[in-house]
């Protein structure tokens, strides 16, 4: 991987998983956020994820974009399933305020993955996505058990994980030990191009609740 120069992903990486410092600077980013990433810094990784989950639910599923932030995962699902039901839940109010407009979402909430997800019961969702919080600075892979705890058995799980943070903070083993747990089953990992023209990857991993 060729780091990045562009300046916001830096901070946005040196954020030191820090639940206000990450609120402040997605306050602070949210207006401009849509524009910076798919016109500025060049964005594919809301369209791979919505691909992939997209082939492993029905038509009609209920799914839930976690760190949603202004709706651009929820919006290729739309344009791929439209009469699936996506809500969304971020940590930053202002994002959120963004992804209202976009008409995607059944519902939208503020909720915090560094904590649990105690207003979403067990084996709620057909299908869960979640792009662009599990990397440097944001949420480690602790933050997957309660996405596995609102999935209905045999439900996908699509995150995606910057390709420097995957195996430096311990993705490549917690996906193993959730299998070896019996707990999931790896479906797929795919190193992608998260943002081309920066000639930043992820790793694009689906796995499936047991
Ligand atoms: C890089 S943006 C990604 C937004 C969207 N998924 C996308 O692909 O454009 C990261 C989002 O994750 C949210 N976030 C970061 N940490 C979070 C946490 N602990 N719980 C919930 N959301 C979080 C931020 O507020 C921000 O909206």
């Amino acid at each position: 991987m060729i780091e990045t120069d562009y300046f916001i992903l830096k901070e946005a990486h040196s954020l030191g998983a820090d639940a206000d410092a990450i609120r402040e600077f997605y306050t602070d980013w949210a207006k401009t956020y849509d524009t910076d990433l798919l016109m500025a810094i060049g964005y594919a990784g809301h369209e791979a994820a919505a691909e992939a989950l997209c082939e492993r639910i029905s038509d009609t599923a209920l799914v839930l974009d976690v760190g949603c932030g202004t709706g651009l995962v929820g919006l290729e699902i739309m344009k791929r399933k439209f009469d699936v039901e996506i809500d969304g839940i971020d940590l930053t109010p202002e994002m959120l305020k963004h992804a209202r407009k976009k008409g995607a979402y059944r519902t939208l909430n503020v909720a915090d993955l560094f904590t649990v997800l105690d207003e979403i019961e067990d084996d709620k969702y057909d299908g869960v996505v979640c792009v662009g919080i599990f990397s440097h600075g944001h949420v480690g892979p602790g933050g997957l058990n309660e996405l596995i705890r609102i999935a209905k058995p045999g439900a996908p799980i699509v995150f995606a994980v910057l390709e420097a943070s995957f195996e430096a903070d311990g993705f490549n083993e917690k996906i193993e030990t959730l299998e070896t747990e019996g707990k999931t089953k790896t479906l797929d990992v795919s190193l992608i191009a998260f943002y081309p023209k920066q000639e930043v990857f992820c790793q694009l991993v689906v796995l499936e609740v047991i």
